[in-house]
């Protein structure tokens, strides 16, 4: 029993596959991470999901679903700021489960963020896939009914034929973005930062130019009267908040580049914090600017940004613009999901829980190139033939995992491991961890159950796949049994 909770010791630096003599390259600093942190987190969450969310469970009180989300966000950004300063490598919490919780805890943190990475990235361009059709319907370009979606798709909870092939604008977008981030992190991370400067520009304009034309009367009632457990009331802030927290995933994904910054130290806290701050403070703004534009109901499309500005002829500049950074906006979060699975799968490779190959990096471009392949084809799989409602459910689940893995694993090293030297510490952790944790949890527990039971039946895969495979390669527990 004990052989399944060995851990690994704390390293500054990683350890390399053995006889590769290539390792990634240390190349970026705060300012690139955060803008892969926003470009990670701005995406489906505002563009597509917050209408919803408002419409059919929070009313105009989704603003303080945003920052029920933002404050159990921010308890995880604190933990995962110590631990990628301190641990600086590719894996994010599955290496820190690693050091702190041991190999099978690690193992099932690392399969849980496949859920987080690969099926967001999936997700996401099925999202992108959706906003790009019906913005160059506008202007006649109709792409055939059988390339638009995927063959199968829900209808109140039940299966059905689409009668679509695949959905061909999902898999061209993952095939570009899979392209550039094999070419190099350093292109990637510079692509990414013109695209993120249009989109907060393009929000930060929505805001601007939308809190003209607020109605105070449309937040009244602020919280409308409970219907049914989830919808509206305090109930439905709660489930709203775990709804919109799909909108904050991916800060973490910075800790992903910790193996490639030049000052990890310093750089990974600003990169985390920093980018969660921006995200948070603007998608309150955002989120109490499209309450007060419209009526609340009235948000319940796929569009609530373009359609909050479309009740108002004078913003249908704004419209357009807002469509546009929608586009441009997902493409980021795609991009960056799609650097953080490879780095996780190679940090796992190197540690002989996956196939050495994954753990091989490209001798020019100093990046995880076969996981990169590999990532990629399976995500543009999924994006192809599988409805946008089954990858979004678990995307949450695997992330708040994630989540309270690191929160628990600070206050473990603190006391197993006092010690090590930490360039940034969490503030009373004895106070915020276990309330990350415990954020996590609740989170977690709002959730439907059909979410529960895919998380569980990925976890059992998992395991089966750990003891087939990971179990008899890990490194770690070969060198102690030498
Ligand atoms: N936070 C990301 C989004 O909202 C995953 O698209």
């Amino acid at each position: 029993m004990r052989n399944l909770f060995i851990t690994k010791p704390v390293h500054a630096e990683p350890h390399v596959v053995a006889g590769e003599e290539v390792t990634l390259a240390r190349s970026l600093d705060w300012r690139h991470l955060i803008m892969l942190g926003i470009g990670a987190v701005i995406g489906a969450g505002i563009f597509v999901i917050t209408g919803t969310a408002a419409a059919e469970h929070a009313g105009p009180a989704i603003i303080l679903s945003f920052i029920f989300a933002g404050i159990a966000c921010a308890f995880a950004a604190l933990c995962y700021a110590e631990l990628s300063a301190m641990i600086p490598v590719s894996g994010s919490a599955y290496s820190y489960a690693y050091s702190t919780l041991g190999e099978s805890v690690a193992w099932f943190v690392g399969w849980s963020l496949v859920l987080e990475y690969l099926f967001a990235a999936s997700t996401v361009a099925v999202g992108w896939a959706g906003y790009t059709l019906s913005f160059l319907d506008q202007f006649g370009m109709h792409l055939p009914n059988v390339l638009r979606q995927a063959p199968i798709t829900f209808k109140h909870e039940d299966l059905v034929l689409t009668g679509a092939w695949f959905n061909l604008p999902a898999v061209l977008i993952i095939g570009a973005i899979a392209t550039l981030c094999y070419r190099g992190i350093k292109e990637s991370a510079t692509v990414n930062a013109f695209i993120v400067a249009l989109k907060v520009l393009v929000v930060l304009l929505v805001v601007i130019f939308g809190a003209h034309y607020v109605t105070p009367a449309n937040w009244h009632p602020f919280i409308p009267p409970n219907q049914a457990p989830g919808v509206y009331g305090w109930s439905g802030v709660f489930r709203g908040a775990s709804i919109v927290f799909f909108a904050y995933i991916g800060f973490d994904a910075v800790s992903t580049a910790a193996q490639e910054v030049k000052n990890p130290q310093r750089d990974m806290p600003i990169g985390i914090l920093g980018s969660l701050a921006i995200c948070t403070v603007l998608y309150i703004l955002m989120a109490a600017v499209l309450t007060g534009m419209v009526p609340f109901m009235q948000l319940d499309t796929a569009e609530p940004v373009a359609t909050a500005l479309a009740a108002h002829p004078a913003l249908a500049w704004l419209k357009t613009l807002a469509e546009l950074a929608a586009i441009a906006g997902l493409s980021t979060v795609i991009l960056v999901m799609l650097m953080g699975q490879p780095r996780i799968f190679y940090a796992m490779a190197t540690d002989g829980l996956m196939p050495k190959t994954l753990g091989k990096v490209h001798p020019k471009f100093k990046t995880p190139h076969r996981a990169t392949v590999i990532v990629s084809v399976i995500a543009a799989v999924m994006a192809a033939f599988l409805p946008i409602s089954l990858l979004g459910d678990v995307v949450s689940m695997g992330t708040l995992v994630a989540f309270a893995t690191v929160s628990a694993g600070v206050l473990i090293l603190r006391y197993t491991q006092p010690g090590l030297k930490r360039s940034f510490r969490v503030p009373l952790a004895i106070v915020i961890c276990p309330l990350g944790v415990l954020s996590c949890l609740a989170l977690i527990w709002i959730m439907p159950v059909r979410n529960w039971l895919l998380l569980l039946g990925w976890t059992v895969i998992g395991f089966v796949v750990y003891f087939s495979y990971g179990y008899k390669h890990s490194k770690l527990r070969q060198a102690q049994q030498s």
